[in-house]
C-alpha cells in the first residue's frame, strides 16, 4: 500500500519504519526538516517524498497533535484526491475528529484509530516499532467512515504486531481513555507531586518507579490531551477521589476485614486482565 503519513515524531516515525518493513511504500511530511531527511537516509521513507505525494496515496496517516492535526487539514485538503482514506492516531477523539469531519472533502473517508502504545520519551529520535508489538488497537469510526476503511486499518494493525482489535465510536473512546491512559498519567505525576520528604530518593523501590514511570511526561501533549477531554476526565478524576477516600477511611476506623476485602477484590480484578 502506498502511505502517507504527516509527523514523523515518536508515532509517526515509528509507524512510517515498521509500515516499510512490511513492504509498504511510504512517503512523509514533517514541520522540521531533519526527521524527513534522516528517515529517508535510514531508507524507510521514500527519497521524493514531498508534500504534493499526498495526492498519489491510498492511505493518509495524520501523527500530529490533535490541534495540528486539524490544521495541517486545513492547509492542505486541497491536494487530497477522491477514494482516499484518512486515518490518525491521536489520544482523544470526539472534538478532533468533529472538526475534521466538518472540513474533510466529499469522497475521502476518515475512520480513526488510536494505538494504545508509547514511550515517555518524544520526538523522531526515540522512534522503535517494537513498541506496538502485542498491543491493544482501537479503531473509532465517525460520520464520514466507510466499512472498507476497517479493512485497511486491519492491515496496518497486523504488520506492526498490534494485538486485540476494539471498534467503538468517539465518546466511548474518550471515556476509555480518560480512565486507561489519562488517569494513569495524572496519577503518576499527582504522585510524585505529593511527596513531602528529603529522603524519598534513597528509599524508592519497584513500587514508586513501576508507579511513576510515566511521570516522565510529555507536557506539551499531555496538557492538550487532559484539557481536550476535560468532561470525562474530571469524572474519573471524581471517581478515583471517592476510591481514595474509601480507602482512607477504612484505615481510619482500623477496619481491617473491608480493607482485606477491598484489596483481595482488587488483585482478582486486575488479574483478570492478564487473561487474553
Ligand atoms: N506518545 C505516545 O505515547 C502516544 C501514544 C499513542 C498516540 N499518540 C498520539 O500520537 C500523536 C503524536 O504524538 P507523538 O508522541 O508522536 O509526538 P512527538 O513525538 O512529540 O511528535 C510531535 C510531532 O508533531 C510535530 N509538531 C509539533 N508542533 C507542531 C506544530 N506547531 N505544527 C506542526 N507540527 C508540529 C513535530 O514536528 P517537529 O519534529 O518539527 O517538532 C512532530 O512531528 C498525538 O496525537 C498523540 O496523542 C501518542
Amino acid at each position: 500500500m502506498k502511505i502517507f503519513i504527516v509527523g514523523l515524531g515518536l508515532i509517526g516515525a515509528s509507524y512510517a519504519e515498521g509500515l516499510h518493513h512490511n513492504g509498504h511504500t511510504v512517503y512523509a511530511y514533517n514541520r522540521s526538516e531533519h526527521p524527513l531527511i534522516e528517515g529517508m537516509k535510514q531508507g524507510f521513507i521514500q527519497k521524493d517524498s514531498s508534500i504534493e505525494k499526498i495526492g498519489s496515496v491510498d492511505l493518509i496517516i495524520l501523527a500530529l497533535y490533535p490541534k495540528h492535526n486539524i490544521e495541517f487539514v486545513q492547509t492542505h485538503k486541497h491536494l487530497f484526491k477522491q477514494g482516499q482514506i484518512i486515518t490518525d492516531v491521536s489520544g482523544t477523539k470526539v472534538w478532533m475528529m468533529k472538526e475534521l469531519e466538518k472540513i474533510l472533502p466529499q469522497g475521502i473517508s476518515y475512520t480513526s484509530h488510536h494505538p494504545m502504545a508509547g514511550k515517555e520519551s518524544s520526538g523522531f529520535s526515540s522512534k522503535d516499532y517494537n513498541i506496538f508489538r502485542n498491543a491493544n488497537f482501537i479503531i473509532v469510526e465517525g460520520s464520514k467512515s466507510l466499512k472498507t476503511d476497517q479493512d485497511v486499518l486491519r492491515v496496518i494493525a497486523k504488520d506492526l504486531k498490534f494485538g486485540k482489535i476494539t471498534v467503538v465510536n468517539a465518546k466511548t473512546h474518550d471515556e476509555l481513555i480518560a480512565f486507561t491512559s489519562q488517569l494513569t498519567h495524572i496519577l503518576a505525576v499527582t504522585l510524585v507531586q505529593s511527596d513531602r520528604l528529603k529522603e524519598t530518593k534513597q528509599a524508592t523501590g519497584d513500587s514508586y518507579r513501576d508507579l511513576t514511570r510515566i511521570a516522565k511526561i510529555n507536557e506539551v501533549m499531555w496538557s492538550e490531551l487532559f484539557l481536550e477531554n476535560k468532561e470525562a476526565l474530571v469524572e474519573k478524576i471524581n471517581d478515583f477521589m471517592q476510591e481514595l477516600k474509601y480507602v482512607k477511611e477504612l484505615i481510619l476506623v482500623e477496619d481491617k476485614e473491608q480493607l482485606m476485602r477491598y484489596l483481595k477484590e482488587a488483585k482478582e480484578k486486575r488479574k483478570s486482565f492478564d487473561i487474553l
